[in-house]
């Protein structure tokens, strides 16, 4: 009982061990988190830490300087050649000689948590499937002529512990070349999703320096964005994102179906479309961050039912009609290269489970992104796109809908309309007094009536309106009168500017005209206020039916989601009756919730076990055949709504 106590922070692990045993294996036997790479060889650092030196009276040890063994050869020339931080060991050298109090800093912790940004704040473990493991492996000779991927797996048994590596073609083919070259040390990106045997991923030779990454998609009807995520850490290193191509066979999901449905091999024909849709934001988050797409190991995605259907190459007509039974519900695992992605070859890209056959994976991303689950009280969450994902629950339950808002708040149907891009309109103000507008143009961090902004706007031009930009002008042009409860547009003798101007049998409100000098000219049309006007309804209906079957009249907050939601000024939000009625203070914007619902999947391996749990206690409610769902659209087709206008907004 001699034995060194050794107490590792911030886990306040401890234990006695056997005196010369290296701090990493002491870490190991005690379950503490200290990452490595290399097993221990003194060569990836990723074990380091920082030995504490003096009196703990809380452990109740004194550490002496002798608690450690010195420096030796392989973490002095470690040192010499790499440089350690003062006071910084590699534990996987560092042996214990006496009682000792070691930190594991962050970045050494091979599940290091790291704070996500949202509403619903909350710390996130790393447990990425895809890591990876420097091995070395036994030359054959003729004595033992077993093959090369035999060996690496024997190797990566005894070393690391992985039993029954199995692996694809294109990596089989390439391991011997591999493991001559690198000298017989490798590293193995191998897969550990616990579904089915570990999968080499890769072999690289030597030590990988650096981290692995993975990307996490957000597949939707008009838009597809992405994240380029490091593994180690979960930060990310680009986004971006794109047209869905598919918008040429139709700008929303049912006239995709019908697209299918009328057209011998049109599915296909539209797999082919988002496959390389998807291509191409790889290829661009790779190009962006400066990342072999080689090193791209994982992928996550998360869609609607519909563009999931698609982007399997599964035929997506029964989606079309009742009961809208999906082919599959459960999460998929594919291979990366078979739905157009263009990173490492054997690359898995997982693919979370639908609700229902309205009520897709991206609104499981937004769950597991928002956590209605554990809400004190009713939350309701709107994720805004071309196909509205609304959520609302508390501890108690959890129910789901999707509604159909079509492409309008996205700037798509909308006649100036355009994608959130430099020279969009983004914001707007009209002055209740004069009619008059100012507008914010992306790009520019100025108000139009601020000195610089015509200077400013010239090298993008003012372009057009964005999504968040027509909700913010429809909603002034309410509350400045110009536009009418039931939407429509008045004469400039009614509205009292020459900005209104006839347009056929109707009006339009003029927000920008540059035609003087050669600019566009930017209005709100008649069509525009229309086109808003059935989005709102449908979003507003979607979470008045599950409000109803919640047996609530009002929310206690709600979270504006989609890859816009965060721009979207509640405000504006109330006034246009997109949402039902609640205090502005109580909406708040989450930004892309199904996009973090799907980086989440990505950095954790226990996130997607969460997800495919909680998907099967999730009550999903269907839009299209509700009776009362129609009846709550033709309610909100007013501006904000037929049922106590404006309420909320008395301030
Ligand atoms: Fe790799 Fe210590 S474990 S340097």
């Amino acid at each position: 009982a001699d034995e060194p106590l050794v107490i590792f922070t911030p886990s306040g692990k401890r234990g006695r061990v056997p005196s010369g045993t290296p701090v990493l294996e002491a870490a190991r036997r005690l379950g503490v988190d200290l990452d490595s790479v290399c097993g221990g060889r003194g060569i990836c650092s990723r074990c380091q830490i920082d030995p504490g030196r003096g009196a703990f009276p809380k452990h109740g040890v004194t550490v002496t300087e002798q608690a450690l063994s010195p420096f030796n050869e392989v973490e002095a020339r470690y040192d010499r050649i790499r440089g350690l931080k003062p006071g910084r060991r590699l534990g996987c050298q560092a042996r214990i000689l006496s009682d000792a109090v070691i930190d594991v800093p962050p970045e050494s912790q091979l599940h290091r948590q790291v704070i996500r940004k949202s509403a619903a704040e909350r710390v996130m473990a790393m447990d990425p499937v895809v890591r990876p493991f420097f091995v070395e492996v036994p030359e054959p000779d003729l004595a033992d002529p077993t093959g090369d991927f035999q060996r690496l797996s024997q190797a990566l048994s005894a070393q690391w512990g992985i039993e029954g590596l199995r692996a694809d073609l294109p990596v089989l083919a390439r391991i011997q070349q591999v493991l001559r070259k690198a000298g017989w040390k490798a590293t193995a990106v191998v897969r550990q999703d616990g579904q089915g045997a570990p999968l080499l991923i890769d072999l690289l030779p030597g030590l990988l320096e650096g981290p692995l990454f993975g990307l996490a998609i957000d597949l939707g009807s008009t838009t597809i964005a992405g994240h380029l995520v490091a593994l180690d850490d979960g930060r990310v290193l680009a986004s971006s994102g794109l047209m869905n191509p598919q918008i040429r066979f139709g700008e929303d999901l049912m006239s995709r179906v019908s697209y299918a449905m009328m057209n011998e091999g049109g599915a296909a024909e539209m797999t082919d479309a988002v496959r390389a849709g998807l291509g191409q934001l790889a290829q661009t988050l790779a190009d962006e961050a400066a990342v072999a797409p080689a090193r791209i190991v994982d992928a996550v995605i998360v869609c609607n039912p519909v563009m999931h259907h698609l982007m399997l190459g599964i035929d997506p007509v029964e989606l079309g009609q009742a009961p809208f039974a999906p082919a599959t519900s459960d999460s998929m695992t594919v291979p990366a290269p078979d739905i157009g992605l263009g990173i490492a070859a054997a690359a898995r890209a997982y693919v979370l489970p639908i609700i229902a056959g309205h009520v897709g994976a991206d609104a499981a991303a937004v769950v597991l992104s928002e956590q209605p689950q554990n809400a004190d009280a009713p939350v309701l969450i709107v994720d805004v796109g071309t196909n509205a994902e609304i959520v609302l629950g508390d501890r108690s339950r959890v129910l789901a809908c999707s509604s159909p808002t079509g492409p309008a708040f996205e700037g798509a149907q909308i006649s100036a309309g355009q994608r959130a891009a430099p020279g969009a309109i983004e914001r707007v103000r009209i002055d209740p007094a004069t009619k008059e507008p100012r507008i914010r143009i992306i790009g520019v961090d100025l108000w139009s009536d601020e000195p610089g902004f015509a200077q400013a706007a010239a090298t993008t031009g003012i372009t057009g309106i964005c999504g968040s930009g027509i909700i913010e002008a429809v909603a002034e042009m309410r509350m400045a009168g110009i536009v009418d409860a039931s939407g429509l547009i008045g004469a400039a003798d009614r509205t009292g500017t020459a900005r209104c101007v006839p347009q056929g049998r109707t009006h339009a409100y003029v927000l920008h005209d540059a035609t003087d000098s050669g600019g566009s000219l930017i209005a709100v049309t008649q069509g525009d206020i229309r086109a808003i006007q059935l989005a709102k309804s449908a979003l507003h209906g979607g979470a008045r039916l599950l409000m109803d079957e919640f047996g609530i009249d009002r929310p206690d907050r709600i979270v504006l989601a989609g890859a816009f939601g965060a721009h979207i000024s509640p405000l504006h939000a109330l006034v246009l009756g997109m949402i039902p009625d609640c205090p502005p203070d109580r909406v708040t914007s989450a930004g892309n919730a199904a996009g973090t619902g799907a980086r989440i999947a990505l950095c954790s391996r226990a996130a997607r076990a969460e997800i495919e749990d909680q998907v099967t206690r999730i009550t999903r409610v269907e839009t299209a055949i509700a009776p009362r769902f129609q009846e709550h659209f033709v309610a909100a087709n007013a501006i904000p709504h037929a049922t106590d206008p404006f309420a909320a907004l008395a301030e």
